[in-house]
C-alpha cells in the first residue's frame, strides 16, 4: 500500500517531503546523489581558489571570489537538503574523507593557466546548468528547492567564464593560444561530468522511475554539446573533437567516442589531482574544527539565554 501511494505521488508530480514515507532505496539513492553533489560543490572551490591570488585584475579577482563563495553556499544548501534524509553532515564529510563517497570527476584536473578559469566557468558551470536545471524538477522537495536557488547563481558563473574566454580569444596570439589550450584540456572532462552512457549507468533506471532524474546522462550530455558548439565558434575557438559534426537528420551534433578508461580511472580515485584534493579538504576540515566548536558553543549559549 505504502509503496503504491509513494509511486502515485511520484507519478502525479507531487513532491516527496522529508516526513513522507519513502522506500529505503529511494532514501539511500538520494543521500548518495545529493551528498556527492554537495561534495562536488565544496571540492570544486579548490581548482578555482588556486587562482584568486593571481587574478589579472581587481575586477577579475572580485568576480572569481564571488563565484567561489557561491560554490561554498551551494555545498551548504545541498548538505542541508541531504540532512533532511536523516544523515548528519559529520557522517557525510567522514564518508568523503574515507573515500566512501565521490565528487565530480571534473575537479580532479589541474588549473594551469588563467584561461582555465574561463574554461571552468564556461564549460563546467555550463554543464552544471544543463544538469541542474533538469534537477529542479526532481521528485524530492528539499533537493528541488535547493536546485532552484542554485540555478539562479549558475548563469552568472557560466557568463563570467565565457567572458574570460571571449576576451582572451580576441586578445594577443599568446592569449588566444592559452584559451584554446584550456578548451583542449577541459572539453572531454566536462562532458564526462554527465556520467557513464545510459547503457552503462547502474543508477539511471531507479533515478528515472522515481523521477530523481528527469533526463538521462546521455540526453543531458547531448543537450550540453548542442548548446556549446556554437558558443565556441562565435569566439573562434575549436572544440578538440575531429568527429564533431552536425547531423541534420538527428538535429543533434554527432561527437567522438569518449575515453571511458580515463573516466573510470578518475571516478575511482586515480585522476591527476584526486589525492591532492582530498588531502587539502582534510587539512582545511581539521584546521576549521575550532570554528565549528566556537559556533556550536555560541549557539548553545544563545539557546540557553532564550529558554
Ligand atoms: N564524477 C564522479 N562520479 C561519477 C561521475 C562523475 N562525473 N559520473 C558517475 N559517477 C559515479 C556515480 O556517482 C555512481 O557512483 P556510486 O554508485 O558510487 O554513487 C557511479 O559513478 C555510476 O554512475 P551512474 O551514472 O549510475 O550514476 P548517476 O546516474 O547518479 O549519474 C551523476 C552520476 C551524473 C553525477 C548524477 O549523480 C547527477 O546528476 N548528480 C547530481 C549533479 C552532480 O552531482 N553534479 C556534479 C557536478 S557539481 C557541479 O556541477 C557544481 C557546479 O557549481 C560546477
Amino acid at each position: 500500500m505504502k509503496e503504491e501511494h509513494f509511486q502515485k505521488q511520484i507519478d502525479t508530480e507531487q513532491k516527496i517531503e522529508p516526513k513522507d514515507w519513502m522506500p529505503e532505496q529511494y532514501r539511500k539513492h538520494l543521500i548518495r546523489q545529493i551528498s556527492q553533489h554537495a561534495h562536488s560543490e565544496v571540492i570544486g572551490m579548490q581548482p578555482e581558489g588556486n587562482w584568486i591570488t593571481r587574478a589579472p585584475s581587481l575586477r577579475a579577482k572580485m568576480i572569481l571570489l564571488a563565484k567561489v563563495q557561491d560554490e561554498a553556499g551551494h555545498g551548504l544548501y545541498l548538505y542541508s537538503a541531504c540532512e533532511t534524509l536523516g544523515i548528519s553532515r559529520e557522517k557525510l564529510v567522514q564518508q568523503l574523507h574515507d573515500e566512501k563517497a565521490k565528487y565530480s570527476s571534473i575537479f580532479n584536473y589541474p588549473t594551469l593557466t588563467w584561461a582555465d578559469m574561463g574554461a571552468i566557468g564556461w564549460l563546467v558551470d555550463g554543464a552544471a546548468i544543463i544538469n541542474q536545471v533538469s534537477l529542479q524538477r526532481t521528485s524530492y522537495g528539499p533537493y528541488s528547492r535547493a536546485m532552484i536557488k542554485i540555478c539562479k547563481e549558475e548563469s552568472f558563473h557560466q557568463r563570467q567564464g565565457y567572458e574570460i574566454m571571449a576576451e582572451m580569444a580576441k586578445g594577443t596570439p599568446e592569449q588566444k593560444t592559452m584559451a584554446q589550450d584550456a578548451l583542449n584540456r577541459f572539453w572531454w572532462p566536462s562532458i564526462m561530468m554527465f556520467g557513464p552512457q545510459d547503457s552503462e549507468s547502474p543508477r539511471t533506471g531507479n533515478a528515472m522511475k522515481w523521477k530523481i532524474k528527469r533526463q538521462t546522462n546521455d540526453e543531458l550530455r547531448q543537450s550540453f554539446i548542442d548548446k556549446t558548439v556554437g558558443q565556441a565558434e562565435i569566439i573562434g575557438l575549436k572544440i578538440p573533437d575531429p568527429d564533431l559534426k552536425w547531423n541534420e537528420e538527428r538535429k543533434h551534433y554527432d561527437f567522438g567516442e569518449m575515453d571511458w578508461e580515463e573516466f573510470w580511472n578518475v571516478v575511482n580515485g586515480n585522476g591527476p589531482c584526486n589525492k591532492q584534493r582530498l588531502a587539502h579538504h582534510k587539512k582545511a576540515h581539521d584546521e576549521g574544527e575550532w570554528v565549528r566548536n566556537a559556533a556550536q558553543e555560541y549557539a548553545k549559549k544563545q539557546e540557553s539565554a532564550t529558554n
